[in-house]
């Protein structure tokens, strides 16, 4: 086991972090209201690039990202409707409609760090199956984030989300994760919301990550549709997640992206409690 690559940020750098981190959340803040019946996730995407860089002084992460061997992912955010895992590409075509499960997920750099976060978004009136998906993989998150603490490891993030979503008949993605983040968009380690069977790192106060899991109400299997970018169910069954990043402290874990609009956290949550904005 090695975690000599993952960062160990100072309480400044945290900061820093948490200022860039808390704008991510107001931006998911700003567009909640825009995300209904008839508009188009590309309308979405144009509203929080002109928001991020008007009102937010920042940068979308995303425009433009390009991983080796990628494409350049070519819109501000990603917005992933129903069946659609992670990575949607924002579109004029794409009109959300009622029942619609919708993640938008923001990335935004100013100053040099990053923040990135997640939610998800019912559209009009919410179906029973939506509401299902999405309020567990909520709790889903949660239950990973307070595995989060000096002396356990990572692997204990992936142990606490599939404990919590088996018993609820969900399957967890397996190929996508939460990530080290701070300089750096994704770095080191990568974040498995399942159990792994090889040694993870230990929990060190100062690390900085997301968690970010990606639940589906069919099976785990996932495709890639032609575009680059979009990540599909195999099945064509629902899919949500949810994704907070944040940094282990002395006792346990801070979350970075809160702001005043976040959801509260689940009330069984020991180990964080919204701050008053
Ligand atoms: N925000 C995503 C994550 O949670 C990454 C999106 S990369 C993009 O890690 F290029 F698709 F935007
Ligand atoms: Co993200
Ligand atoms: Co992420």
């Amino acid at each position: 086991m090695s975690d000599k690559k993952i960062i160990i940020y100072t309480p400044e750098e945290i900061e820093a972090m948490r200022d860039v981190c808390r704008r991510a959340s107001e931006l998911l803040d700003f567009i909640t209201p825009y995300v209904k019946v008839g508009v188009s996730t590309l309308k979405l995407d144009e509203l929080m690039l002109e928001h991020t860089e008007k009102v937010l002084e920042a940068k979308s992460a995303c425009l433009n990202y390009c991983p080796s061997g990628m494409t350049p992912y070519p819109r501000a955010t990603c917005i992933s409707v129903n069946n659609v895992i992670c990575h949607g590409i924002p579109s004029e075509k794409k009109i959300l409609k009622n029942g619609d499960i919708v993640n938008i997920d923001v990335t935004i750099v100013k100053d040099g760090f990053y923040g990135d976060t997640s939610r998800m978004f019912i559209v009009g009136k919410p179906t029973i199956a939506g509401k299902r998906l999405v309020e567990a993989t909520w709790g889903c998150m949660w239950a990973g984030i307070e595995a989060v603490k000096p002396g356990n490891c990572f692997n204990d993030i992936g142990i606490a989300c599939q404990k919590f979503c088996a018993p609820l008949g969900l399957s967890i993605v397996h190929e996508y994760g939460g990530h080290g983040i701070g300089r750096v968009f994704h770095g080191e380690p990568h974040v498995s919301h399942v159990p792994l069977s090889i040694p993870t790192a230990k929990f060190e106060p100062g690390m900085v990550f997301t968690v970010e899991p990606m639940v589906n109400a069919g099976k785990r299997h996932i495709m890639d549709l032609n575009d680059g970018w979009t990540v599909v169910t195999k099945d064509r069954s629902l899919s949500a997640q949810w994704e907070l990043q944040i940094a282990v402290t002395e006792t346990g874990y801070d979350v970075l992206t809160a702001s005043a609009g976040m959801r509260e956290a689940p009330e069984w949550v020991k180990g964080w409690k919204k701050p008053v904005f």
